[in-house]
């Protein structure tokens, strides 16, 4: 006889987000007063920080999930309309999501807030400069 087990949301991915969360702790008790070691992300493109980074959480396309914890779609989000939105929420975290972007440099947080404006749906083309996140921060 065989037993069907129903897994809660995907293994992989929750793997996925453990690793991104124990990332940003690593980062935050080595950060102490200094900032100097500042990035752990190498890349540089949206996309590929999109991957790297967001993608764990908020899935390849954008879509979210919902599972072990509530992760909203980027997809078709009107919430990044407005591009001090996203990049607050990346920079100072918000809930569940951990302040990621003090792990990257203003660029890169430039580079990953455009490319999820222009992808999944959303069409903002005003795009977020370095001097934008810099006031941010
Ligand atoms: C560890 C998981 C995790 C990672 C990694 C992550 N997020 Fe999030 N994100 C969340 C959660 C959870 C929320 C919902 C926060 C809340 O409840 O307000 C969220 C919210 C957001 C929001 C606000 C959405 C809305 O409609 O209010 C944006 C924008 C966002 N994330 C972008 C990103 C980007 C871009 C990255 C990569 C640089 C990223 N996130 C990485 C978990 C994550």
């Amino acid at each position: 006889m065989t037993t069907k087990t129903n897994r809660p949301f995907g293994l992989a991915a929750t793997a996925a987000i453990l690793t991104v969360l124990s990332t940003s702790a690593a980062f935050a008790d080595s950060a102490g007063a200094t900032f100097s070691s500042g990035n752990t992300f190498s890349q540089k493109t949206g996309e590929d920080l999109y991957a790297n980074l967001c993608q764990a959480c908020h899935m390849e396309k954008g879509e979210g999930a919902v599972g072990a914890g509530k992760y909203p779609a980027l997809a078709k989000n009107t919430n990044l309309e407005s591009a001090g939105y996203p990049i607050y929420v990346i920079l100072h975290g918000q809930k569940g999501m951990p302040p990621v972007g003090q792990m990257l440099d203003d660029e890169q947080v430039a580079a990953v807030v455009n490319y999820v404006r222009t992808h999944f749906g959303n069409d903002y083309k005003d795009a977020t400069t370095v001097q934008d996140v810099k006031d941010a921060r």
